[in-house]
């Protein structure tokens, strides 16, 4: 059964869109659902939040990589963790696939390191289905209202994700499913609904 289930895809794919659906949908059917989102989620979190996204630091690559790490072990061990011990499903928006892909590919870190850190900070609390949202990243960029510190990188970084995403689905078959994010949201949303009720 899934327990976490994570929405990846780059900028402006349709994951805050698709997870708020998702998660309606789901306690309209009377399941006990636990919406998160990265980074944040936590005091600590938000905190770090606006320090890597504000426009107002500079910051190093690693620095990047590390403060997203950061949020993301804080928010596994104060709020998914107590989450499915309760038996609730977790959904989030982002999880550390997006390090993998942003920081690993788009800036060039390497993805197995930023795996590796990753890996260690979260104690074996990693999502069970990733649905990844697949779209070009002109459209996806094009699709976006609001333009944070990682997405005014622009384009290029786009497509590296975009190409990381791809090569992380096609390394985990098992995993990842993914889905054309320009279907209507409706549809993208039963899709993920009967792929809860299979698996
Ligand atoms: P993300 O969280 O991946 O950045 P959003 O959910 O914020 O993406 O969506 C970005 C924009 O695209 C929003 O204006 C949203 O209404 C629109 N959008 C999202 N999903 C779809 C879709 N399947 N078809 C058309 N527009 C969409
Ligand atoms: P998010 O709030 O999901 O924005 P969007 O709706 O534009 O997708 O994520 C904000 C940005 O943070 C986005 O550009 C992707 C980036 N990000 C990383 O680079 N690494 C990470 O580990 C996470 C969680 C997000």
């Amino acid at each position: 059964m899934i327990r976490y289930l994570a929405v990846e895809g780059i900028d402006g794919s349709g994951k805050s869109t698709v997870t708020g659906a998702l998660v309606e949908a789901l306690r309209a059917r009377g399941r006990s659902v636990v919406a998160v989102r990265e980074p944040g989620g936590t005091p600590a979190g938000e905190a770090i939040r606006s320090i890597v996204l504000g426009r107002g630091f500079d910051l190093d690559d690693w620095a990047e990589a590390l403060l997203f790490a950061a949020a993301r072990a804080q928010l596994a061990a104060d709020v998914v963790a107590p989450a499915l011990e309760r038996g609730d499903l977790v959904v989030t928006d982002r999880s550390y696939f997006s390090s993998l892909a942003y920081q690993g590919a788009g800036r060039g870190l390497g993805v197995e390191i930023v795996r590796v850190v990753n890996e260690a900070g979260l104690r074996g609390i990693v999502p069970d289905l990733i649905v990844l949202l697949r779209i070009d990243a002109e459209k996806g960029l094009a699709r976006e209202d609001e333009r944070d510190r990682i997405s005014v990188a622009g384009i290029d970084l786009q497509r590296r994700v975009a190409e990381a995403y791809d090569h992380l689905a096609a390394a985990e078959p098992g995993r990842f499913v993914v889905i054309d994010a320009a279907r209507p949201v409706s549809e993208i949303v039963a899709e993920i609904m009967k792929l809860l009720e299979v698996r």
